[in-house]
């Protein structure tokens, strides 16, 4: 695996590489990551994965300095998953350039996560579209996961005609149905399954809407439920039509249940 560091050579690099998969992340890698990796791999042999914690995309100080970073860690398994690239680029690298795209902001930012997390999906379609511009690969492959981003970075790209492909990955999860995510490595075993009981509260809530065909999906009973198990903080649990992305009320729309909320100061996010 080639570890870039350097503007000039990663420019040297992709005018020499005519086509590759490209996978984004922040480190802290998991499985999760390796399946991204996997998909990235069967869609070309080339793959390139790039580690930056992005500042501009966390709206919070504390979290961006609490965020995990291991990049001994990280390498070890790229080189095991045979990556052939990873760029662990320099802030100034990423944003003294100009762009050539606009951001598009679809209205959907305004909701879920855009509204607890004021500038957040800028700052990632600011680095992705970045990212996009000085890499130009063929493929990007991104998880289901963080569903909101997924559909962002898409309308992103659609609308801005970039001609790389999105392709998106169901979410893995562990024995305890909690989604692999980086800032799992900020709880102990026992916090981790705590989460799984909170998600599996909101798993079993979206079961019941089907079965006894609510026609008014209203989660108040839900959060209370969720409180009295423990949690301090929700962001937000709601479900949404997956095809308009506006809140869906009837069980017969085809919805998601999302939801943030904080185990500690470590927040955390489904959809399923
Ligand atoms: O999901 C992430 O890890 C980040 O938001 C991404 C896509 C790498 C952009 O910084």
């Amino acid at each position: 695996m080639k570890i870039i560091r350097q503007k000039k050579d990663l420019n040297n690099l992709i005018s020499k590489v005519n086509s590759f998969s490209f996978v984004p992340t922040m480190g802290g890698l998991h499985k999760g990551h390796e399946i991204l990796i996997k998909k990235a791999k069967k869609k070309n042999k080339n793959t390139f994965v790039t580690i930056f914690v992005n500042p501009k995309q966390f709206n919070l100080k504390s979290d961006f300095n609490n965020y995990p970073r291991n990049l001994k860690r990280d390498t070890k398994l790229l080189r095991k998953l045979k990556v052939n690239y990873l760029y662990c680029p320099k802030y100034k690298d990423i944003f003294s350039f100009k762009t050539k795209n606009k951001i598009y902001m679809h209205s959907f930012s305004k909701k879920l996560c855009g509204k607890y997390r004021p500038g957040h999906f800028k700052g990632v379609l600011d680095v992705v579209n970045r990212f996009l511009e000085l890499l130009n690969p063929k493929y990007i492959v991104l998880g289901k996961k963080d569903f909101q981003q997924l559909t962002l970075i898409k309308k992103h790209i659609k609308k801005n005609k970039i001609k790389t492909k999105v392709i998106s990955c169901e979410t893995l999860r562990d024995s305890n149905k909690l989604p692999y995510s980086s800032r799992n490595l900020n709880l102990n075993k026992k916090k981790k399954l705590f989460a799984s009981k909170v998600f599996a509260l909101i798993r079993k809530e979206k079961i019941y809407i089907k079965r006894k065909k609510i026609k008014k999906i209203n989660f108040t009973k839900l959060k209370k439920r969720i409180f009295d198990l423990g949690i301090k903080k929700i962001d937000y649990i709601e479900a949404i039509n997956l095809n308009t992305l506006n809140k869906a009320y009837n069980y017969n729309e085809k919805f998601n249940i999302f939801s943030a909320f904080y185990i500690d100061k470590v927040r955390l996010i489904d959809n399923f």
